[in-house]
């Protein structure tokens, strides 16, 4: 327990509000028995209480002692109020057995430990944790997508000329306009194939001007393309793997090296790749080279093959184009299904306005390289420019 000298429980908790973090001054403590946690984890719990607020923890461990009696309570008292309050902890001084004990239950209960030497160590360690936690919070709740005043030119052509739009987590957005609108090169801008000369792409809260395709992809943009994009000679099953690549961990000589652990790696690919065949019901035609197949089956394995990479945002270059009216059908309610049971975002190209409109929340009107419209299907369906540029043309 506290001797005089030592400062009073009360003394021990403080909260520094502007980096979010409750201090607790374990110093030169003993807790020889539950009574003595009680009192003090009541004392926390109840300062936490009244804050209202989910707190980042820096715990003082210098010379306090927590006897084997008091530790179960010690750490159950820690982790309620985690669970409660806290955002993160990060804790400095332990002796070498406090660290152990801390060590050793961290790992039982999978929590991180986060011990440091030193004052100015945790509170490093602390910035990177809201640091963490801040990009996390403006990729989850922030911009999902935002195209801000892009211009993209090739030599003298301008394909695109300072288009501004926001796509939403979760919607169906579609971008329509006559051919040569700039619509292609706008996906194509947002998965960074093209660079725009001008103009800022923002995806899940990062502005980036330039990307590579392979980032885009890693961090979850799939597409379909226009023409059709796949290895006409493989199977369909081989088509829906190569999807998969990049969440691939070994490589060809992992695989060479360590045959068990890449034959297990592509056992669980296999799964995921079997739960896109079964959802796109094209069991049937697992084995076929994909070249062998109708335009119509061709589109929706191409479709696959980005399902099978589970992205978080799905591009697709008119995914209807040229289908007869029951494959079209059968595409848009997989487009549909895609969006309600995997949640992912689309955005895609499509000329067949029935289907726009049918299934797309919000549209984005394209005419020679510049936005003339935006809004939901009735705004642009009823907006005379739109009428002008492109519905009064036939398509
Ligand atoms: N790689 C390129 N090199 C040169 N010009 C290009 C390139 N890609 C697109 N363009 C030009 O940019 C303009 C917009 O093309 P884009 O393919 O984006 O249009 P789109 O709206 O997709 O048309 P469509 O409905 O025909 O598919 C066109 O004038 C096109 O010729
Ligand atoms: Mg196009």
């Amino acid at each position: 327990m506290a001797t005089m000298s030592t400062p009073s429980f009360a003394e021990r908790i403080s909260f520094h509000d502007s980096i979010e973090t409750m201090e607790v001054d374990f110093s030169s403590l003993t807790f020889a028995d539950l009574a003595a946690v009680n009192t003090f984890f009541d004392l926390v719990d109840e300062r936490l209480a009244q804050s209202g607020k989910s707190w980042y923890f820096l715990v003082i461990y210098s010379d306090c002692v927590i006897s084997p009696e008091a530790w179960d309570r010690f750490a159950e008292r820690g982790k309620m109020a985690n669970l409660k309050h806290g955002l993160g902890t990060v804790r400095v001084g332990a002796s070498s057995q406090t660290r152990d004990t801390i060590r050793q239950r961290a790992e039982l209960e999978a929590f991180r430990a986060n011990i440091y030497d030193t004052r100015d160590q945790a509170m490093l360690a602390l910035g990177e944790m809201r640091k963490r936690r801040r990009d996390f919070k403006s990729s989850a709740e922030g911009t999902f997508l935002r195209v801000e005043n892009v211009s993209l030119r090739f030599g003298g052509v301008k394909a695109i000329t300072g288009v501004s739009f926001e796509i939403k987590r979760g919607e169906i957005s579609s971008i329509i306009g006559p051919n040569g609108a700039g619509k292609s090169s706008m996906l194509n801008v947002i998965n960074g194939v093209y660079h725009p000369q001008e103009g800022v792409v923002t995806y899940l809260g990062n502005a980036r001007r330039q990307m590579r395709t392979h980032e885009a992809a890693t961090q979850g943009i799939a597409r379909t393309f226009q023409n059709i994009a796949l290895f006409k000679g493989m199977s369909v099953l081989d088509n829906l793997m190569t999807g998969r690549n990049l969440k691939m961990k070994s490589n060809f000589l992992m695989q060479a090296l360590y045959w068990g652990p890449a034959q297990r790696e592509e056992l669980e690919h296999r799964k995921k790749v079997e739960e896109v065949i079964d959802f796109l019901e094209i069991e049937h035609i697992r084995k076929t080279p994909v070249g062998r197949l109708p335009y119509g089956l061709q589109k929706r394995v191409e479709l696959g093959r980005a399902l099978a990479a589970e992205p978080i945002l799905l591009l697709l270059d008119e995914p209807m184009a040229g289908m007869n009216v029951e494959e079209k059908q059968d595409m848009c309610r997989f487009i549909l299904d895609v969006n309600d049971q995997f949640g992912t975002t689309i955005l895609l190209i499509e000329h067949d306005m029935g289907v726009v409109m049918d299934i797309s929340d919000f549209v984005v009107v394209l005419d020679h390289g510049m936005k003339i419209a935006e809004g939901t299907p009735d705004e642009v369906r009823s907006d005379p420019t739109v009428i002008r540029a492109y519905l009064g043309t036939a398509h």
